[in-house]
């Protein structure tokens, strides 16, 4: 792969957040014994290198109710290296759709042994195991593990530990190019090995983002992403006193993490989980509030935005659900003690300008799950370890 080097960095406190890095070409041809005299704006990926990364990945697909076709597509789209890790929280009535996913995921280990795990987000002994290993914040009051997306995601990064995978990365399962989702895993490996801090992150920016009305537009920004990144840029502004544009990926869920970055970081519920992981990072690192680890902030926090050359065509699910993210991301903004007055009056005039509040309201308060590091993953393990051929659609190669 060729991608370019970072040529901008902004830098807060030891978090360094690069600008935009475009994929330039995604096969770059085999490694040369004399490598070429590379230009210093570009860098060349050597396969190898990717692949290396990629043995280390646990690549995370949470899913409810897709397409079997869809989700069938993205497992397929997953380089042959990475641990595939699905948590569904599909219906499993009238028609089990977990189910359907299951025998998916078994039928293309079988005939690929590709390496995966299926867990549903509901099964009792996923929430047992999170309850013994003391991390009550995921459960809900029936003591399973809470909806939303972000809480498959974090239950996801507790099976990447015990897998002893060194990165964890997220693809939907509502993408329609597997291509696509190859793509974004490449970039990940690439940004990684890019990165010069082993807490890194890598987050996607997708070069077009096609909408279907009279024909097909390849629109660059959706109306959700460019109003988190306005009001995230806002909040680092009035910080800093330069006003900047650097976040480009505010509600990036193609992203990924060294599982030392992962594993310190708290999480926001549902679709909050993505800034509120800047955000995060911004809290501890960031220069302004105590810093949450010393040992971390002396290597630095790294994220990477890296801009893919396939359009990323997913579901659409209409304009509530539009809302139904945009408010509760830009609730991660508002209530960080990061925000100034300045930045909450912008995030209130967006969100009245877009019908998600009423004049007199605010966005809600995220609620926070403790990083995964506090967590006995000891007790994790021996509960799920036991249970594992259930959920394994593993086969050994
Ligand atoms: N396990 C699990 N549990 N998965 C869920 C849940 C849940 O409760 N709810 C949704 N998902 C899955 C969906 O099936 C899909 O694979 C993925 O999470 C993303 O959900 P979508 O509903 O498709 O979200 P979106 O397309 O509107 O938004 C995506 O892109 C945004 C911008 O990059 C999400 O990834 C957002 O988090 C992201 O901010
Ligand atoms: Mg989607």
């Amino acid at each position: 792969m060729r991608i370019e080097n970072p040529r901008y960095t902004e830098r807060f406190g030891s978090v360094r957040v690069n600008d935009v890095q475009k994929v330039l070409e995604l096969d770059s041809g085999r490694a040369k014994e004399i490598p070429l005299q590379e230009n210093i704006a570009v860098q060349k990926i050597e396969e190898d290198t990717i692949k290396d990364i990629e043995e280390k990945m646990a690549i995370v697909i949470p899913t409810k109710d897709e397409k079997l076709k869809l989700f069938e597509g993205v497992i397929r789209g997953v380089p042959h290296e990475c641990l595939i890790i699905v948590v569904s929280n599909s219906q499993r009535k009238p028609v089990d759709r977990f189910r359907m996913e299951q025998d998916a995921i078994k039928q293309f280990c079988h005939f690929t042994h590709h390496q995966a795990l299926i867990i549903h987000q509901k099964d009792p002994i996923l929430a047992q195991a999170v309850a013994e290993a003391g991390y009550t914040d995921l459960l809900d009051e029936d003591e399973r593990v809470r909806d939303g997306k972000a809480e498959g995601m974090v239950a996801a990064m507790l099976i990447a530990i015990m897998a002893n995978k060194d990165y964890v990365g997220f693809v939907d399962a509502d993408n329609y190019f597997p291509g696509a989702v190859w793509e974004y895993a490449k970039c990940y490996a690439a940004g990684f090995s890019m990165a010069k801090s082993p807490y890194a992150m890598v987050r996607i920016l997708w070069h077009y983002k096609p909408k279907i009305s009279a024909g097909m537009y390849f629109k660059k920004w959706g109306r959700v992403s460019e109003t988190t990144n306005k009001c995230m840029n806002s909040l680092i502004s009035t910080k800093t006193g330069f006003e900047t544009d650097v976040i480009k990926t505010g509600n990036a869920g193609e992203h990924a993490m060294s599982l030392r970055l992962a594993e310190i970081l708290p999480y926001a519920s549902g679709y909050a989980i993505e800034p509120q992981e800047l955000v995060s990072i911004l809290e501890g690192f960031g220069g302004v509030l105590p810093v949450a680890h010393q040992t971390v902030a002396k290597h630095g926090v790294e994220v990477l935005q890296i801009e893919t050359l396939n359009p990323h065509l997913h579901e659409e699910k209409g304009l509530d659900h539009l809302k139904g993210m945009l408010l509760p991301g830009l609730g991660a903004v508002y209530h960080t003690p990061l925000c100034d007055a300045e930045t909450k009056q912008l995030i209130l005039g967006e969100l009245q300008q877009q019908d998600a509040i009423k004049p007199d309201e605010e966005p809600p308060k995220p609620h926070i799950s403790a990083p995964p590091k506090k967590v006995n993953r000891q007790k994790f393990a021996e509960v799920i370890k036991e249970h594992l051929d259930s959920y394994s659609a593993l086969e050994k190669k």
